[in-house]
């Protein structure tokens, strides 16, 4: 089974504006891989599969001759569409389940926090069909536990993060488990390639609002489901989540400046070269 979500405008207009691109260094670290499995260059073509708005599609754009990213939500396309992106970057909307490309044809497939989402067997078997010989998956996300940094008081803002994380656990998807780097692990357990290298620990720090980091962690799924369910209760939530962030820092505009860490972790797994 697959899970339809973000095809709500409100929803995808947060989305894009408060999550952030993944960190240049984990796009390094794929063109690495690939480039030492895949001698024959130019590459010709990546594939973004579940691309959203396209925020980590286009970092691709440099290193391909061609890129598709692939979502199921209009929405979400829509707005990639309306963003400023390189003329080798296209958007199509299908189902990671079947995706409208020959056998072999990919250098790169990728998923970035989207594959939490697919009905992992059937897109495991579009991926394996899609690459060429030489070929990488690469699937990529972040778990939810994102950290401050404020001056002297970054211990007791991360308490009451914690809290607020520990307070919307219950409206997790239930297929999405207690953790979703558990879950990206069994994933990269099941790909039958032998050749393949899990990635753990990247951390990435951004300067943003504070307004933005609630931005951020508003647009998490269980946060939705919250609103969706009960608007009040979730707002009330969010409400009292910032004002104690506020209150510790000892400020009062949620303009104020902070530094938040994204933890990302991703697999690679390259398809086998063809036996002659
Ligand atoms: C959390 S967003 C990630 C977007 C983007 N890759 C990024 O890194 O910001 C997950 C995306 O997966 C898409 N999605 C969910 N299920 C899908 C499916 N079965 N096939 C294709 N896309 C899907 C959603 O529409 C959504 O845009
Ligand atoms: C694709 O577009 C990017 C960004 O404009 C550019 O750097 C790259 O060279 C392009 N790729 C090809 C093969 O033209």
């Amino acid at each position: 089974m697959s899970h339809r979500l973000f095809e709500d405008k409100a929803q995808v207009s947060a989305y894009k504006r408060h999550r952030v691109s993944p960190p240049e260094t984990i796009i390094g670290a794929i063109m690495g891989f690939l480039e030492s499995k895949q001698k024959e260059k130019p590459f010709t073509q990546a594939l973004d599969v579940g691309c959203g708005s396209g925020q980590g599609t286009v970092m691709l754009a440099p290193h391909f001759l061609e890129v598709v990213g692939t979502d199921i939500s209009p929405a979400q396309l829509e707005v990639a569409r309306a963003e400023c992106h390189p003329a080798n970057v296209s958007y199509r909307e299908c189902p990671a389940e079947e995706l409208p490309f020959p056998d072999g044809s990919a250098d790169l497939v990728t998923s970035m926090t989207a594959a939490h989402w697919f009905d992992w067997p059937r897109f495991l078997s579009e991926a394996c069909r899609l690459l060429k010989p030489g070929g990488c998956l690469v699937l990529l996300s972040y778990t939810m536990d994102m950290e401050l940094r404020y001056r002297d008081c970054s211990d007791r803002l991360n308490a009451v993060c914690a809290q607020f994380y520990e307070a919307l656990r219950p409206y997790r998807p239930a297929h999405l488990g207690p953790c979703s780097r558990l879950l990206y692990r069994d994933m990269y357990e099941s790909v039958p390639f032998p050749d393949k290298k899990w990635c753990d620990g990247v951390q990435q720090w951004c300067s943003m609002p504070l307004s933005r980091f609630m931005g951020i962690v508003e647009s998490f799924t269980s946060y939705q489901l919250l609103l969706k369910r009960d608007p009040r209760a979730a707002q009330a939530l969010s409400h009292g989540f910032q004002s104690r962030l506020l209150e510790l820092m000892a400020v009062s505009s949620p303009d104020t400046v902070v530094d938040v860490a994204t933890n990302y972790f991703y697999f690679m797994a390259c398809k086998p070269a063809a036996a002659d």
